[in-house]
């Protein structure tokens, strides 16, 4: 489904963002002690390791009404606190991508990004750029009969 903002009204997309402990979540942290301005649209799950995303649990966020999934770890090759586990979220990533799309689920709406520590502008750079292609794609295909609780979302 491809659309633009203005289509879909008022659409504020759904993120919900599965973030490392140790690299990508102190990256969110450090955006939020910095006062570094983001969209308030990410739903942040904090996981030990990127390695420990399930992709059911990203399947689940999609049937669950997310427009969204932002996985974010530790850089790679070798920032992974669990050795490896940053090389085998992205292999899945890859296979999970394509089964997205045989689910009619667009791509670009699963993202990985390898977020440090010290980088908390990037992570609210990357929360910024995703809220903007989701308004462009427009809402999950899934949406229809399921949604994500906004809380006061306001973005
Ligand atoms: S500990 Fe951060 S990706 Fe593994």
């Amino acid at each position: 489904m491809n659309g633009s903002s203005e289509q879909y009204g008022e659409f504020k997309p759904v993120i919900v963002g599965f973030l490392c402990n140790w690299c990508a979540y102190a990256g969110a942290d450090l955006a939020g002690t910095s006062r570094i301005q983001y969209p308030p649209n990410i739903r942040i799950i904090r996981v030990m390791c990127s390695g420990r995303v399930d992709p059911v649990f990203i399947l689940e966020a999609f049937n669950n009404g997310a427009d969204g999934v932002l996985v974010a770890g530790c850089h790679l090759p070798s920032d992974c606190h669990y050795l490896t586990g940053n090389v085998q979220t992205e292999k899945r990533t890859l296979l999970l991508k394509k089964m997205l799309i045989q689910l009619g689920i667009e791509p670009q709406r699963l993202r990985l990004e390898w977020i440090s520590a010290s980088e908390g502008d990037k992570f609210a750079s990357v929360v910024t750029d995703m809220v903007a292609e989701l308004k462009q794609i427009g809402p999950s295909p899934l949406k229809a009969n399921t949604q994500v609780s906004t809380g006061n979302n306001k973005g």
